[in-house]
């Protein structure tokens, strides 16, 4: 077996230092567990200088050996908190509206893509396969086949792909795509991404599909392809079931007093709808007073990205939300939300998802969405809870189980949350089964195994405008 190497902006943090709260260090810690392989990414720190970022750092945990890079304060400002999160994040969420193209973060984002080629080249062997993870990395290929690496170099977006009226909006588009043409497998999280991919590069004449997920551009021919990811179901379960003995997981029970318990867990961002969300539940107490004193909403939420303005602001808003409804509805023995910014270890979350009656994963706009599948894969077989889940995250192609609703219509997102509390426990469980076989087929290992097949059958083939 090949040696692997995944790349990738943000990695794990040590295994000391707490959990990281985003699905792709959760995903590819769980996928790279068995198999091992080298990992190279942002340390997090910020480096006082360019030569001191040049200095790797490496950290070996089990099988797998990081390869850490800092990155100075104007790397991080231009092309983290800059291009791909002012102006990819928000473009590949369809949110034109918070969109910043900026010439100067552009050039950054460029400048450090060229900066991990560097690092990257220097320590790639002939039989190494390359797997580039998420927006922030979008050019590594082209830089990596311009400094004369042959290998297979695969890419896979977390995030979702919109169609091409808002693709196109990005002042830089083309460049951005004739840049995916340098790999030789792209994977998207659904077959509608992929679909809206090559409509993008079909219209910008980039070259033509040649069969259905084999794509032709100039002499290079790559594949596209949706791969669902997925996590480590059977691991998740048991450490839900072992969490029950869990003091904080039995200190919430407590608290709880036998009231129903509604769990929201998502990174504070703007495109997991929690605004909106939680004025659905307003809706729902305003719809339903005999649940008033009956039912718990917990919102854990982790502040992420607080130097991008567009995330303060969010802040700001979901938190004066959160006071006002509390505000309105709390009683002196009950408040209707727990409101709580920061992130909780993994084993905790197994075990308030367990104990959850109704879990709320409502994104305007998701690649895929972790949290959904986890609170599925943490519930009790004989008496699961409900999962209510919009219609616009990736899951949703997959968890024919849940409840599905519009979270920008709030009246029936409250509607659904009321329908959800009562609903028998025949259905619950039925519904929770076919979620749950769901889940064990396709976990996190499968995601891993089958993108990496693809793209091992891949030919390798020259890079699109280059001369090699
Ligand atoms: P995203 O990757 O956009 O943050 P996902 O739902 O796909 O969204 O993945 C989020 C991951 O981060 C999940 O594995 C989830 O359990 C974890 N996570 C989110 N919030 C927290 C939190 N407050 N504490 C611990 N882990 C969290
Ligand atoms: C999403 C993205 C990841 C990112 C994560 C956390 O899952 O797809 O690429 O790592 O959010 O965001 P952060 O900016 O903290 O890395």
């Amino acid at each position: 077996m090949s040696r692997l190497i995944v790349v990738s902006n943000r990695v794990p943090p040590p295994a000391d230092k707490g959990a990281s709260a985003g699905g792709l260090a959760v995903a590819l810690q769980a996928a790279l567990r068995d198999r091992g392989g080298l990992w190279l990414g942002w340390s997090g720190e910020t480096a006082a200088t360019e030569a001191e970022s040049e200095e790797i750092k490496t950290r070996v945990e089990g099988n797998i050996t990081f390869s850490l890079v800092d990155l100075t304060k104007r790397d991080q400002e231009e092309y983290y908190s800059g291009f791909a999160n002012r102006a990819l994040w928000p473009l590949l969420h369809y949110r034109l509206d918070l969109a910043d193209f900026d010439r100067r973060d552009t050039t950054g984002y460029f400048r450090v893509n060229a900066f991990f080629a560097r690092i990257l080249a220097a320590q790639i062997q002939p039989d190494d396969v390359i797997w580039v993870q998420d927006y922030h990395l979008i050019p590594l290929a082209a830089e990596l086949r311009a400094r004369g690496i042959t290998n297979k170099i695969g890419f896979f977006l977390h995030i979702p792909w919109p169609p091409a009226d808002v693709f196109f909006a990005m002042p830089w588009h083309r460049r951005l795509l004739e840049a995916f043409t340098s790999y030789d497998l792209v994977g998207f999280q659904i077959d509608y991404d992929a679909e809206n991919f090559v409509n993008c590069l079909v219209r910008e004449g980039l070259g033509r599909e040649t069969s259905r997920g084999t794509f032709k551009a100039g002499e290079r021919e790559f594949k596209i392809g949706a791969f669902p990811i997925g996590i480590e179901t059977a691991e998740f379960t048991s450490v839900a079931v072992e969490a029950e003995h869990n003091a904080l997981v039995k200190r919430m029970a407590v608290s709880l007093n036998n009231r129903k318990l509604i769990i929201g867990v998502d990174r504070l961002d703007y495109s997991k709808g929690i605004d909106q969300r939680m004025l659905a539940y307003e809706r729902f107490l305003e719809n339903t007073p005999s649940a008033h004193g009956k039912v718990t909403y917990l919102q854990v939420t982790p502040k992420s990205r607080s130097d991008v303005p567009e995330y303060a602001e969010m802040q700001r808003e979901i938190a004066e939300t959160a006071g006002r409804i509390n505000g309105a509805f709390s009683d002196i023995d009950w408040v209707p939300i727990r409101y709580i910014n920061r992130t909780v270890k993994r084993t905790t979350l197994a075990g308030l998802f367990r104990m959850a009656d109704i879990g709320l994963v409502t994104p305007l706009r998701d690649g895929m969405n972790l949290v959904a599948k986890e609170f599925v894969a943490a519930q009790k077989p004989e008496d699961p809870g409900v999962l209510v889940l919009s219609r616009f995250a990736g899951a949703a192609r997959e968890l024919d189980g849940a409840v599905l609703v519009n979270p920008y219509d709030m009246e029936s997102t409250g509607g659904a949350i009321a329908g959800a509390i009562e609903m028998p426990l025949e259905e619950r469980i039925a519904r929770w089964r076919s979620m749950y076989d769901q889940l064990t087929r396709y976990d996190v290992n499968y995601w891993c195994e089958s993108f990496l097949k693809a793209l091992e059958t891949q030919h390798n083939v020259p890079a699109f405008g280059s001369q090699n």
